[in-house]
């Protein structure tokens, strides 16, 4: 029997983690999610019209999620690393319990762990001995090198590469296309640019880029 999942954001990403969960069902003998719908707090009317013309509705703010739908599964579909880590920590306290999203084109390693809340892409590439935290993003086309630690809420996007046995602390994001190489620790909350090669450990809270990254 599927169970109810309600995705929180309606933005990119938010429709990017519907279709995830499209391709689970579609892959499965049987569908695994039901979508009850998406909550968004300040639901632009651009992705008002992009969600209803994929017929999903729109359940309201966030708060409706404690106040309608306390046992219903929920997954953060924000690409924002603070954003999810601040929205996932109050769901949390109201006894929300997180769904762990990968789609059935991402390719996983052998002992790779994944937190609940992750949501891997179609796509993406999870090498062996890697762990993803708790709401981890992983997108298109992004690589994720063995012996990896991804900490919470960190977002990888799309055709980023993390070389082997690096640390990326928590909230941190990657950018598209950034290359991160081997063995080097990207401190928490640290924003590396697109397209930026790391050739050193990012300290806390900084943003680096071009290449070498600075
Ligand atoms: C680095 C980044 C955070 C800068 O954002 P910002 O602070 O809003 O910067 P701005 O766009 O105002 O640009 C500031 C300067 O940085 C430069 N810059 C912007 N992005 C850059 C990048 N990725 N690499 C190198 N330089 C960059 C701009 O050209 C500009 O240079 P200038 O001052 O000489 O004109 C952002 O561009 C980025 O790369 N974010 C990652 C986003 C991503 O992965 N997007 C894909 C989503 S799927």
């Amino acid at each position: 029997m599927s169970e109810d999942i309600i995705v929180v954001g309606a933005g990119g990403f938010g429709r990017e983690t519907l279709d995830v969960i499209a391709a689970i069902n579609a892959a499965a003998p049987a569908p695994v999610w039901n979508v009850l719908g998406v909550v968004d707090d300040g639901l632009s009317p651009i992705h008002g019209e992009r969600l209803a013309a994929r017929g999903i509705p729109h359940l309201g703010g966030i708060e409706e999620l404690r106040a309608r739908f306390p046992s219903c599964r929920y997954v953060v579909g924000i690409g924002s690393p603070s954003v999810r880590g601040r929205l996932s920590a109050m769901i949390d306290s109201w006894g929300g319990r997180a769904a762990t999203l990968v789609h059935p084109a991402a390719v996983i390693g052998t002992q790779v762990t994944i937190g609940e809340g992750a949501v891997l892409c179609g796509g993406a590439q999870i090498s062996t001995n890697v762990e993803l935290g708790r709401h981890v993003h992983v997108n298109p086309g992004a690589i994720v090198g063995h012996d990896c630690r991804l900490e919470d809420h960190v977002s990888v996007n799309p055709g980023a590469i993390i070389s082997g046995d690096v640390r990326i602390e928590s909230g941190t994001l990657i950018g598209a296309g950034a290359v991160i190489l081997q063995l080097l620790v990207v401190g928490g909350g640290a924003l590396v640019a697109a397209s930026a090669c790391v050739t050193k450990d990012v300290p806390r809270g900084a943003t680096v880029r071009g290449v070498p990254a600075r």
